[in-house]
């Protein structure tokens, strides 16, 4: 079984975006909308692994600006292909190796803290941090290891030695990976990111966490 994100994610393009159609999650989904485009209203944000932009379009419609990246040129190009704002911009980047000498005041990630190994987090924070302006909002959400969804607790089969759970997931075409998915506590998380922000906050929904904070000066 393959072990590796991005061709997982690749391979997954086309067959994404069913992830949000779920009916049950819809008014999660609409909640965490109105939470990050007050967060984000008037700034400039950077999303990392923004997938086929299902958030970016939304935090788009009140953000001044969007940059917003992902490694998989698959799903950036469906993202452009139904891009309607001119203020989002796409782009081909590993978040893992991203310098940007713009600085921004606002980042999002959605449903990649789950997908970072524990012991890379403190790294990937402090280089997050590189990138967003004193006072600069950030946001992140991702799944709760609720019954309801695809990618929840039970599905987890092996956890290595950092604590770091994966998943046995099925693509379409049947090709099938172990993927990395944490289900980290809100102490983690909070925990995490008080190494870069203050004014923390952890909205629970029924089938996501959203975390926001402000950047440290
Ligand atoms: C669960 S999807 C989330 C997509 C989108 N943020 C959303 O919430 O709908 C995870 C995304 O992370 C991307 N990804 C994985 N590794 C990455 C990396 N090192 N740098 C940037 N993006 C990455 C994948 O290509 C995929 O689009």
């Amino acid at each position: 079984m393959k072990q590796d994100l991005k061709s997982y994610y690749d391979e997954r393009a086309n067959e994404y975006d069913k992830v949000y159609l779920n009916p049950k999650e819809q008014e999660d989904l609409e909640q965490a909308t109105k939470i990050f485009q007050n967060l984000f209203l008037n700034k400039t944000v950077l999303e990392f692994a923004c997938g086929t932009g299902y958030w970016t379009e939304r935090i788009g419609k009140t953000a001044k600006s969007i940059y917003a990246t992902d490694i998989n040129k698959s799903v950036i190009k469906i993202a452009e292909e139904r891009r309607k704002l001119s203020n989002i911009t796409y782009e081909v980047a590993d978040m893992y190796d991203f310098e940007s000498e713009n600085k921004y005041e606002g980042f999002f990630g959605g449903f990649i803290w789950s997908h970072i190994k524990i012991q890379d987090l403190d790294e990937f924070m402090v280089n997050l941090k590189k990138m967003i302006k004193p006072k600069g909002k950030l946001a992140f959400i991702d799944s709760n290891p609720s019954k309801g969804t695809n990618h929840c607790l039970k599905r987890i089969v092996k956890t290595d030695d950092f604590g770091n759970t994966y998943q046995e997931r099925k693509v379409e075409n049947g090709n099938k990976y172990l993927v990395l998915k944490n289900f980290p506590n809100y102490g983690f998380i909070c925990e995490k990111l008080s190494k870069i922000a203050i004014k923390i906050e952890i909205v629970q929904t029924k089938y996501y966490w959203i975390a926001i904070g402000e950047i440290k000066n």
